[in-house]
């Protein structure tokens, strides 16, 4: 076998790097690993204002999660000390409390050593915001999906009535700008497309063609 295969998505919240990471995976035959579930996982485990804790707590805490990863494409299954993460962290409230965590060096570090690892033992389509940038920087494939922030809000409305989850179109609106500006401008690992990837406009595509947009890239 040879060295693993790395392909990177990043991207704004809401765009649908999921999606596409699930489904190119699946096409590649490889996992997929969902970044921002690592951080969600950390915020919800750790409670709402651990990203005031100090940062020997924050550090005494982590070192008792163990990330684990297995399965193909869509059935990619990603566990925290065993149980596979749920659709507990899927909610707009965990993702700000995960915004917020990642804003914390201690954890950024704790998480990329654990991505990397992964990197080093799978090959993966890893989506996040600084898997071009940061952590994957010599993947031989990148890819940065943007979207106008109405039709993000749009996407994960929809995606969150699919788990019959309460959704507010107005309110994702407004929750996803603010994400997005504290992910922009935090100091470390901003999200941006790094300066070889590809970047997709994908306002007005659809799932199919972001797909086949990717896959031709890949090919
Ligand atoms: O992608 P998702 O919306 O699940 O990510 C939740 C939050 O986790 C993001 O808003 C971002 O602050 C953080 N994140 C990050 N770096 C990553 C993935 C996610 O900072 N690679």
């Amino acid at each position: 076998m040879g060295n693993p295969l790395i392909v990177t998505i990043d991207g704004p919240a809401g765009v649908g790097k999921s999606t596409m990471a699930k489904r190119l995976a699946r096409l590649l035959s490889i996992p997929y690993l969902d970044t921002g579930a690592m951080f969600r996982s950390v915020a919800w485990k750790l409670g709402k204002g651990a990203w005031e804790w100090p940062e020997a707590r924050l550090e005494e805490a982590l070192a008792d999660f163990e990330y684990a990863l297995s399965g193909v494409g869509e059935d990619s299954v990603l566990s925290l000390n065993g149980t596979p993460i749920g659709d507990e962290i899927r909610t707009e409230e965990v993702g700000m409390w995960a915004s917020n965590v990642a804003t914390l060096p201690v954890i950024r570090t704790f998480l990329k050593h654990a991505q990397q690892a992964l990197g080093a033992k799978y090959s993966l389509v890893a989506e996040g915001r600084d898997m071009g940038t940061v952590i994957f920087p010599d993947a031989p494939h990148k890819f940065f999906l943007d979207a106008s922030v109405d039709e993000r809000a749009r996407r994960r409305f929809l995606q969150l009535r699919e788990m019959d989850k309460p959704a507010d179109l107005g309110a994702l609106k407004e929750q996803i700008a603010k994400r997005d500006d504290q992910d922009r401008n935090r100091a470390v690992a901003p999200l941006k497309a790094a300066s070889d990837a590809a970047v997709i406009d994908t306002t007005d595509m659809d799932r199919d063609q972001v797909l086949a947009a990717l896959k031709e890239a890949v090919a």
